[in-house]
């Protein structure tokens, strides 16, 4: 865009100095044809010249006058106008826009850019408000549950029993507020910073299950099986920390979702160029409406769930698979259960 505006400016110096040069020398011709054609003497000439100079003044007049009408229209006027827009930006209302029908001739391409600032500007207003919300809104609940609980506990005529159930809510509580920050914090350092994804090279199959027997107890107490198929000694070259942030989000949705005596698989493949992970569930599985903003910061679709985690998760996953370079799908039916594959190069 740069290179046009200077392109057109380098333009329109041509063009004037090129009228110049043949108004100039049309103008010189048509005098020396004149002064061929007559012959005057020093009296006629005496007697001409204010009125040649009083000539010359009123058509300099009408041309300066056209000018400065032309300069008017096309320089100042838009310029004037461009600038009361952007005196309203910069105070903040980022719903102004210049129209692009033509109106600002060679700012044109100015106007586009404008016009394309504006409307990111107002984008990134509008996400910040709604992400405060979004925040205040999931800490509002976990603050709620410690104020309630914790004024029970200054009760002196609660039961032993009663103190540990109270105790046990407000430790889940805080963990919960203190996961959404971790999980905003990792959000933040993963979308602010110009994040160059590592590339080292690590054992995929030994990390899947690492991340896979954190979740040792839940499986054993929700008695879920596992189906694993698992490709040994699988060594890939990534980034072995943005993974782990990967496979944690979606085996722990995937235990999360899927009840008693479900079951949840894992399995990892690997060929000359790719490698693919699958984790599925016989869960609760989602709609077609749902499956839409799973990938959406702060979007919980199963509302039975909602208390375990802040819909954070995915939208963490689909910012490395990003990052990594990778690709993510996703299928799944309503009571049936969901699948997720990763597929990541080598
Ligand atoms: N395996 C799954 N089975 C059914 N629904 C799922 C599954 N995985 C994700 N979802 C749906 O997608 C939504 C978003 O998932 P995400 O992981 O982003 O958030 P979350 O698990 O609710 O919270 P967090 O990950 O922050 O703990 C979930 O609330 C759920 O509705
Ligand atoms: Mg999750």
């Amino acid at each position: 865009m740069k290179t046009n505006i200077k392109q057109e400016l380098r333009t329109m110096w041509l063009a004037a100095v090129a009228l110049f040069i043949s108004i100039a020398f049309t103008v010189t011709i048509a005098f020396l044809f004149f002064f061929r054609s007559i012959s005057l003497t020093a009296e006629q000439v005496r007697a001409a010249a204010p009125m040649t100079f009083g000539i010359i003044l009123i058509i300099t007049a009408l041309f300066v006058a056209g000018y400065a009408v032309i300069r008017y229209i096309t320089v100042i006027r838009p310029l004037g106008k461009i600038n009361a827009t952007l005196e309203r930006v910069s105070a903040g209302d980022f719903s102004e826009r210049l129209t692009e029908d033509g109106t600002y001739g060679n700012f044109a391409p100015l106007v586009k850019n404008i016009n394309r600032m504006t409307g990111e500007l107002e984008t990134s207003a509008l996400m910040k408000t709604d992400f405060i919300s979004n925040v205040s809104h999931e800490l509002k609940t976990p603050l709620a549950i410690i104020n309630n609980y914790g004024t029970l506990l200054e009760l002196d005529t609660i039961t032993d029993e009663d103190r540990k159930e109270y105790a046990k809510s407000v430790t889940s509580a805080s963990r919960r507020m203190s996961e959404l920050i971790s999980n905003i914090l990792r959000m933040n350092r993963l979308e602010n910073h110009p994040l160059e994804a590592r590339r080292e090279a690590f054992d995929l199959s030994a990390q899947l299950e690492e991340c896979l027997l954190q979740y040792e107890s839940v499986w054993e107490e929700k008695k879920i099986r596992l189906d694993l198929d698992i490709a040994d000694e699988v060594e890939i070259e990534s980034d072995a920390e943005l993974l782990g942030l990967v496979w944690n989000n979606l085996l722990s949705n995937a235990f999360k979702f899927t009840e008693t005596e479900g079951v949840v698989g894992v399995s990892l493949m690997a060929d000359e160029q790719s490698v693919t992970v699958q984790v599925k569930d016989t869960g609760c599985g989602m709609d077609a409406e749902t499956g839409k903003h799973i990938f959406d910061k702060f979007y919980q679709g199963d509302t039975s769930h909602a208390a375990q985690g802040n819909g954070l998760g995915l939208a963490l996953v689909r910012r490395v698979i990003d990052l990594v370079d990778g690709e993510i799908s996703v299928s799944s039916v309503l009571g049936e259960g969901t699948s997720f594959i990763v597929k990541i190069k080598k």
